[in-house]
């Protein structure tokens, strides 16, 4: 065998893609925890950013030069500033701010580093996993900067197109977290009252989103926990996204609940992240469904739209319809099933 006729058919660069990914997303992490991009909104040079973060001089060159690798930074006659992607992204004041949700993915990798011995059945006891842990501010924070990619834009503007949205006038924003979505709806249809329904602790945090829109008399909040309290009665419309992604045991029970809650001829809607009936597509649900198993208790499921569709029926709710807001970053649709008249 001679070395020179030793040579593999195709390239390594997707193994490379994949072996290095851990390189950007750690050099974009440390430079959001230094609020480096609220600093590049105007051009510096590196001594001047290391003097402002109290960071090491060399060290700092080297870091905003591989920012600008990643197409983070622009570098100009010495100068650093941000590149476009981290002006709409990264700074704080702007409105489509995503660094709650990038600082989120340290827990994932948390999760991910531990999928070897999940593979052999070692799995964290899931009373580790209390609701206020989760769902704590840092965590609704990162769902509203999410839902501001244009998921929420897309769900609203497919949903608002419903005859069944526009002769509603109450919806339920069940598990509604920020309660931007109730925002919305209310917004589009000046004559919906919506109501955010999620865990005390997050209502506060809604409530301050409310204010934020100027909201306060039209969307309004219940604390309670949906598994084991009333959720309120009388709704037109009762809407969940990103909430029921557990095993379907835990879920019917909450579906009636929703059926027992809603009006006559009123609706459920479910905006959700699925998956296609083999499991293996889209990526960003399918390597979601292996992150959330790794969290451990046996309770995590990712639904295809037949099997959301199929619960649904079984909950009583017909007329069953698909909407399909999906993108890259939220593999989505919205499932909508009516209530008999
Ligand atoms: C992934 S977040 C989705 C938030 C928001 N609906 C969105 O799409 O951005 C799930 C939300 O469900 C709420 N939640 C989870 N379990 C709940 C329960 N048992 N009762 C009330 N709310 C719950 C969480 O507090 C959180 O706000």
């Amino acid at each position: 065998m001679r070395v020179m006729d030793t040579i593999p058919e195709i390239g390594s660069e997707p193994l490379d893609r994949m072996t290095k990914g851990c390189e950007a997303s750690n050099i974009l992490r440390t430079a959001i925890d230094f609020d480096l991009f609220d600093l590049l909104e105007e051009s510096k040079t590196a001594e001047q950013v290391s003097s402002e973060t109290g960071t090491v001089a060399s060290f700092t060159e080297k870091f905003l030069n591989a920012l600008c690798t990643i197409d983070l930074l622009s570098k100009r006659d010495g100068k650093y500033a941000n590149t476009k992607l981290a002006s709409t992204f990264l700074v704080k004041k702007s409105p489509f701010y995503q660094g709650n949700m990038i600082r989120l993915f340290k827990n994932s990798s948390l999760n991910w580093s531990r999928l070897g011995s999940a593979m052999k059945g070692d799995l964290p006891d899931e009373t580790g996993e209390r609701p206020e842990r989760v769902f704590d501010s840092g965590f609704i924070l990162a769902m509203a900067e999410g839902s501001m990619r244009g998921s929420l834009h897309q769900t609203v503007k497919e949903v608002s197109a419903l005859p069944e949205f526009k002769r509603a006038r109450t919806l339920l924003d069940l598990g509604g977290g920020h309660g931007l979505y109730a925002i919305a709806f209310a917004e589009t249809n000046p004559e919906l009252d919506a109501t955010v329904f999620d865990l005390p602790p997050v209502t506060e945090v809604t409530q301050e989103f409310i204010g934020r829109y100027g909201m306060d008399e039209r969307v309004s909040v219940i604390g309670g926990d949906f598994a084991m309290d009333e959720i309120g009665q009388g709704y037109d419309i009762v809407f969940a996204s990103d909430v029921f992604y557990r095993k379907p045991d835990a879920l019917s029970g909450i579906f009636e609940k929703i059926h027992g809650a809603l009006n006559d001829g009123g609706s459920i809607m479910l905006k959700h992240w699925v998956l296609n009936d083999d499991r293996t597509a889209p990526p960003t649900s399918v390597l979601f469904d292996l992150m959330l198993s790794l969290r451990g208790g046996n309770w995590h499921h990712i639904y295809t739209e037949v099997e959301y569709i199929e619960l649904l029926k079984g909950a009583r709710f017909s007329d069953i319809r698909v909407l399909d807001v999906s993108s890259q970053v939220s593999p989505s649709v919205v499932i909508v099933g009516n209530k008999e008249a």
